[in-house]
């Protein structure tokens, strides 16, 4: 396993895209959807340094099936979030954007629910690495095609609490 990105290195940039976001939308309603499981430690601390905005906050889930390492590309939503989002602001964080796939999913769900508009927010990205055209809002790194774990991400539920990102070797 090698270091891909510190501790210190994650805690700045956090810090510069939550300003970001809480410049955008203080003192405003803001829906934040976690896309389970990958979001919920850059979502922890992401949104704690979120004061200012009206958050509610909820999780949603999305599968590929496919090996831990490779998505098969049908991706299903198995957790829905049970706040209405319809006219709602909604942000969607997710730890990675990789083939695109699922984000593009998820945010086309939220779409169709009828919120009012739908940004997204991702840790990393792996422009290399898409199937279908996406950008993020909101990006933290952008990375080379690697396979990686920590802060949240996992391979096989293995190193999803690392407070670090490494390449899986
Ligand atoms: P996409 O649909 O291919 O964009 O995949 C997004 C999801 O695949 C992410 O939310 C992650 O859960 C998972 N994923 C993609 N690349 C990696 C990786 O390098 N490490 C761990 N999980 C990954
Ligand atoms: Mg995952």
């Amino acid at each position: 396993m090698k270091v891909l990105i510190t501790q210190e290195e994650i805690k700045k940039r956090v810090e510069e895209l939550a300003e970001e976001i809480r410049r955008k939308y203080k003192g405003k309603e803001l829906v934040v959807l976690i896309l389970l499981k990958g979001a919920f430690v850059f979502a922890a601390d992401l949104l704690r340094r979120l004061e200012g905005v009206e958050i509610r906050c909820d999780f949603i889930k999305a599968s590929s099936y496919g090996t831990s390492t490779e998505s098969s590309g049908n991706v299903q939503l198995n957790l829905l979030p049970s706040l209405d989002i319809t006219g709602k602001e909604v942000l969607l964080v997710d730890d990675i954007l990789d083939t695109g796939l699922t984000l593009k999913k998820v945010k086309d769900w939220v779409l169709e629910q009828g919120a009012k508009n739908c940004e997204t927010c991702v840790l990393l990205d792996k422009p290399e690495r898409r199937k279908v055209p996406f950008k993020a809002d909101y990006t933290g790194f952008e990375i080379p095609n690697h396979f990686v774990v920590g802060y949240g991400m996992d391979c096989a539920e293995r190193y999803r609490h690392l407070p670090y990102v490494a390449i899986l070797e």
